[in-house]
């Protein structure tokens, strides 16, 4: 399968990326920031870092963990599984020394993982948008309440579409319901081109509605210092 987004990833980590990684939108561009999105160390140094490790405990999964800097600082406190989808993540990921860095589909963990297997999950990036649609997003969410403990927390992160700055990210598409729209985009790296990506972006109140039923809900949520991401942290009920 055509990778170029894990492809560029671990060219920078090998240091041996001579092209951008593009997000593209039909004739729309947009250059990736490999280094700053996904090499910056991890840190408790300030109010969101410290929001953040204040929901997470484990032992953790880290649901599609990219590079590994979140899974590089909480394996120093506890047991933390970091899963991607890509091989060249992985393989990155056990080159920067995460201890445990397998390939998985965060749209199958029951497949993957035992009942009860995690204290804590973090889905950090706005992967979780891939899961396509509110059935979707419940579907992902009672897959990962199945495979957290009874206690379980979980930290997600989306775009807001009720923010304006929402319509200014690339590969925008509105939606008329409130609290919803889309993202499509792809990567391309080196001329190629990886497939569409189609991302529901959902406000905090539809993703409240999708824990309905699901063994989740929403604790606490968190917006960025601007623009429409924001950060949830799910518990048990
Ligand atoms: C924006 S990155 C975030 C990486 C990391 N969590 C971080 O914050 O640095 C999103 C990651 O999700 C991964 N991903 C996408 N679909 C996935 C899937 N179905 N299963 C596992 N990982 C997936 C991508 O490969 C990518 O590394």
């Amino acid at each position: 399968m055509s990778d170029p987004f894990g492809r560029a990833v671990r060219d920078f980590h090998l240091d041996e990326q001579d092209e951008p990684l593009v997000q593209r939108d039909g004739e729309e561009t947009l250059d990736h920031p490999i280094e700053r999105f996904y090499f910056a160390e991890f840190t408790v140094d300030d109010e969101a870092s410290e929001w953040l490790a204040s929901w997470v405990d484990g032992p953790l999964l880290d649901v599609g963990a990219g590079a590994g800097r979140h899974a590089l600082y909480f394996q120093e406190r506890f047991e933390t599984v970091a899963v991607e989808v890509s091989d060249h993540l992985v393989e990155t990921m056990r080159e920067r020394g995460v201890a445990d860095a397998r390939r998985g589909d965060m749209f199958a963990l029951r497949e993957s993982f035992d009942r009860d297997r995690f204290r804590s999950a973090l889905v950090v990036g706005t992967q979780i948008g891939l899961a396509g649609s509110m059935q979707g997003l419940r579907s992902f969410l009672g897959d990962l309440a199945h495979v957290t403990t009874p206690d379980g927390t979980a930290v997600v992160d989306c775009y807001d579409p009720d923010r304006d700055e929402a319509a200014e990210l690339l590969g925008y598409r509105d939606d008329p319901t409130p609290g919803l729209a889309h993202r499509v985009m792809s990567f391309e790296y080196e001329g190629d081109v990886g497939d569409a990506l189609l991302f529901r972006l959902f406000s905090p109140d539809r993703l409240r509605a999708a824990t309905d039923g699901t063994g989740w809900e929403v604790a606490a949520v968190r917006y960025g210092d601007e623009g429409p991401h924001y950060r949830a942290a799910l518990e048990k009920v």
